[in-house]
Order: structure tokens, then sequence, then C-alpha cells
């Protein structure tokens, strides 16, 4: 009998590791075998820590269980599929997971992360075995025809980027995976590392194959200890393997991969300051060009991805760039993994073909705010993504349609507000976060910031509206063209759309 307990950091931190020591105490005190899997997590939050068991019908779901429902469980049989309070039935039935369309999230939840031979029976290394009989310019033709999209938020084709890195000329070049996730409500990348680590790690070997590049680094945050340990148990065993090293799988071809731990900056994601970090100094972003794929580690040629971006490239290598290309609409082509997070019911991944309204997955995957008052705004694409009203809640998801109406859907992270929210409470919180992780390097953002802070503090008090409200806009403008990267030229996103969705609560009305 299996049973799965997930050892991914959300059930941990809810007492998986409890709930997975009892559950084998309590099997060896009723002398009933198990073999106990410390799967990923389905990604379904409020269940968590969800434990399942294989029966012949398929995986069976109890949860969120408590370390006190352990001994229930056994005296309602749940090794066999006993029915129990906590039960949910099949788990491939949950309404919830049973309508997504889960293409670079397919084994996350369901396979042991850190054992490579699950990995290998479910589907894991196809696309590296046909990138190997491929030639560079074929892989990179793949990825392009896929329409992948940087899924780090910038949405810049990954087939081009690969493009101008495979043909930018250089001895030595290298693949860095941008896993400085800083996001707020964003943990699809961490999801990937600590649930199917091997997905990125071949994601990241085809890349090399496909741009000549022999070296790859993982730039990890420093606060995703779980991914770390999985990310490097992963790779000691691919190396074992023969998938990484110096001839993979007797190809002749070589790739090393070592994981980098960030030290807890937000403009490290940036990706130039995540460079200079990764070479020993202090993440100060670069001037651009030169771009990183002419340019980057230590001068030369870099793919520089996100995790997400990586980690789809083994599908689309296995089923073909055609296959990837079917799912979405518009210019956004396959699927993105949303994150739901903040004042919701059912928070967790939801990875589905773009396309979906954001009111969908609010409700019908969300269930509502968690509190179970109305939804009054939502935050897309962390904390440089504008705020969006009710009336928006029907635009699809799709990059453009997001541009259309002056916002970003960035990483794919919904953070929710309900109306007890004080928007102009979160447009000052904006322009501090700002002025707190700003690198410093040009003015707009260092000082603009902060003298944004204060611009807003002084609306809220309501001293000289007539006057400081102009002054606003004007200092947003300078930020949105003035600054050097996102950081500062995004800010004023969140702070514009708190402003003109939700005037009222700046003391501004008529
Ligand atoms: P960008 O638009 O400057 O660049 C996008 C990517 O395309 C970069 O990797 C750039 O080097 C590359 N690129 C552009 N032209 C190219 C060419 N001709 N050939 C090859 N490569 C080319 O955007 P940036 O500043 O890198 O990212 C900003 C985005 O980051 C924002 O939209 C925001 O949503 C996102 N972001 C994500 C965070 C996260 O935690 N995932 C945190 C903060 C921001
Ligand atoms: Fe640094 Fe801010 Fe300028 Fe970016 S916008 S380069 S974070 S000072």
């Amino acid at each position: 009998i299996t049973v799965y307990v997930p050892r991914d950091s959300s059930a941990v931190s809810l007492g998986a590791d409890r709930i997975a020591a009892a559950i084998e105490q309590e099997a060896q005190k009723r002398s009933i075998d198990i073999k106990l899997v410390r799967n990923g997590s389905r990604g379904l939050f409020w269940l968590e820590p969800l434990v399942e068991v294989e029966t012949a019908q398929g995986r069976i779901a109890y949860g969120p269980v408590q370390i006190g429902d352990v001994s229930t469980l056994f005296d309602a049989n749940f090794t066999q599929g006993g029915e129990h309070a906590l039960s949910l039935g099949l788990t491939k039935e949950i309404e919830y997971l049973k309508k997504q369309e889960r293409l670079t999230f397919a084994r996350v939840g369901i396979t042991d992360p850190v054992s490579l031979d699950d990995y290998l029976s479910h589907d894991g290394y196809r696309g590296l075995a046909n990138a190997l009989k491929l030639s560079p310019e074929e892989i990179v033709k793949q990825v392009t025809d896929s329409g992948l999209r940087g899924r780090g938020g910038a949405a810049f084709p990954t087939g081009i980027k690969w493009n101008t890195v495979l043909h930018a000329p250089g001895e030595q070049k290298y693949i860095v995976c941008n896993a400085d996730e800083g996001d707020s409500g964003t943990f699809s990348d961490r999801m990937v590392m600590e649930d199917d680590p091997f997905v990125l790690i071949e994601g990241m070997t085809i890349a090399g194959l496909a741009v000549g590049a022999t070296q790859g680094y993982i730039y990890l945050r420093v606060e995703y200890p779980h991914a770390y340990e999985a990310l490097n148990a992963a790779i000691a065993k691919a190396h074992a393997a023969g998938y990484l090293g110096d001839n993979i799988q007797g190809s002749g071809k070589a790739f090393n991969l070592e994981v980098r731990l960030g030290a807890g900056a937000y403009i490290c994601g940036e990706e130039t300051s995540l460079l200079e970090s990764l070479e020993g100094k202090r993440g100060l972003v670069r001037f651009k060009p030169p771009l990183p794929a002419i340019s980057g580690l230590f001068g030369k040629p870099t793919v520089i991805n996100n995790v997400i971006s990586l980690a789809s490239v083994p599908i689309i290598l296995d089923k073909g760039g055609e296959f990837y290309r079917n799912f979405g609409m518009g210019r956004s082509r396959g699927t993105l993994p949303l994150q739901l997070a903040g004042n919701i019911k059912h928070g967790g991944l939801v990875e589905l073909a773009f396309g979906l309204t954001l009111r969908e997955l609010l409700y019908d995957y969300g269930g509502g705010s968690a509190t179970g008052r109305p939804i009054r705004a939502v935050q897309v694409g962390g904390p440089l993504g504008a705020y969006l009203p009710e009336s928006q809640f029907d635009t699809p998801v799709d990059y453009e349609s997001f541009a259309a109406i002056w916002a970003v859907l960035g990483h794919g992270g919904i953070v929710v507000f309900d109306d007890t929210v004080d928007m102009a409470e979160m447009a000052r919180y904006s322009m501090e976060f700002c002025a707190i992780e700003s690198c410093g390097k040009c003015t707009p953002c260092r000082i603009g910031s902060t003298r944004g802070r204060e611009v807003i503090e002084d609306i809220m008090a309501g001293k000289e509206l007539a006057k400081n409200v102009p002054l606003l806009r004007d200092l947003c403008n300078t930020l949105l063209n003035g600054s050097l990267c996102a950081l500062g030229g995004m800010t004023p996103y969140p702070v514009l759309s708190a402003l003109n969705h939700f005037p009222e609560d700046f003391g501004i009305t008529g």
C-alpha cells in the first residue's frame, strides 16, 4: 500500500512532516505494511496537508489532515480508500484539478520529486532524448514554433532569445536560471523546484545543447531552503546517471549545473543585477545594451530564463512545438501556471491555457474571498503590477489583453483583496517598497520613490490635493520613462492604477 504525504514546504509548514511520521508509526502499531512516499504538492493549499493513498481505482485523497486525524483515518481503513470525514474522493476528480491543463506541472504532486526512476517512468527525459537527435538550430526552432514567451514576466519570445545566444560569437556560453522568485503572491517557481526539480534540470540541459553552453547556474533565492535541497539532490542523481556531466547519455556533449544562493535582494531578480550577484559583486543593475544574450555572465553570451520558461521546454521537445502552440489565445501560446494568493478561499496553483478570464479564476477556482466579503481589487503580476477593479475582472488572461488595460500578467501571481482594503495605503506601500528595494543606480527610482511615498502620505492626510495629485502623476511619469529597470519603471503601475480606479480612497471625490 502506497501512502503519499507531500514534502512541499506549503504542506510541511502545515505539519506534513509530523503527519508522515505519525502515519508510519500508526501503521507499524497496527501491523499494516505501507510504503510512504513524500510526493510534491498538488497545489490545493487549503487542503494541505493532503494525504493520498493508491487504490485500484486510482489515488484517493484526504485533507486537510491534522495530527489528531491520523488514528481515525486508520480506524476508517483509509489505506484501502475507506470513507472518512476528510475524504475527498479520487484526487484526479477534484474539480480544482480536473479542469486544469497541466503541461509544465504534469508531474507535480504526483511523483517523488527526488526520485529519478519516478521521473523517468512519468515521461521524464523524453525531451532531452529528442533534443540529442537534433541540431542546435532544430532545437531552437521547436522552442520558437511553440510560441513560448518568458514566464518571468516580460514575455519575451524564448526561441528568439535562444537564437541570439546560439549565433553570438563566444567559446564559452552560459545558461542561467532566474530562480529569484520575488513577486508577492507567487510560488510556481518554488513548486517546480521543490516538487519536480528534474524538469528544470532537463530544460536547462536542452537549453545548453540548443545554444552550445556547457555550464549552467540556478540563481536561487535564499528564502527557498527546501528547493535548494531538492535541486541539489536531483542534480547529484542526474550526474550519477549521466544526464549531466561531460558526456550526456554518451553523446559526447557536456552540460554541468550548479545552484547559487542569492542574499535576499528583490532587485537581484532583475537579470543584469542577478548576473552581477552571480559574479560575486553587489547586485547593481547594468546598462542594456549589451543584452545578456550577447554579453552576460562574465561577459559571455548567456541565456537567462525564468524557472517556468525552462521547465516548459522538456514537454515542448517531447511533444513538439506545435503541440504546445495549440494551447492559448492570440500571441499568448501554451499554458500559464497561475498562482492564487491573498484573501482567497481556495488559494493554490492553477495551470491553464491562456484565455480564461480573471473572474473565472477568482470565483470558479478561487471560490471568492476567504473572508466571504466582496472582492474589491486584485493585484496581478507582483508588487509592480497594476491593481484591477471588479469592472476589469472579465479581462482574459493574455499578455496583450492585459497590456490593453494598462496592466501586466507578469509571472502569473494574483493577490486578492476584499472591500476592507485601503487602496491609498496600497499605493503608499508600493512607493515604499520601491524605496526599500531600489539598487540606487538611477535617480528617478532612488529619489523618486521616497518623494513619492511622501506625496502619497500628504494626499492621505488631505493636504493640498489640487497640488499633490498632479505632482504624484508627474512623478510617476518620470519614474515610468526615466528609470533604468522595471523596479522604478513599473512602480507607477500599482500607484496610478490605485489612484485611477479607487480615487475615493485618496479622498478625491467627484
Ligand atoms: P525586458 O523586456 O527588458 O527583457 C525581457 C527579456 O528579453 C530579457 O531577458 C532581455 O535580455 C531579453 N531580450 C530583449 N531583447 C532581446 C533580443 N533581441 N535578443 C535576446 N534577448 C532579448 O524586461 P526585464 O526588465 O528583463 O523584465 C521585466 C519584467 O520582469 C516585468 O515585466 C515584470 O513582470 C517581471 N518581474 C518578475 C519578477 C519575478 O519575481 N518573477 C519580479 C519583478 C519583475
Ligand atoms: Fe536601480 Fe531602481 Fe534604477 Fe532599477 S530603477 S536601476 S532598481 S535605481
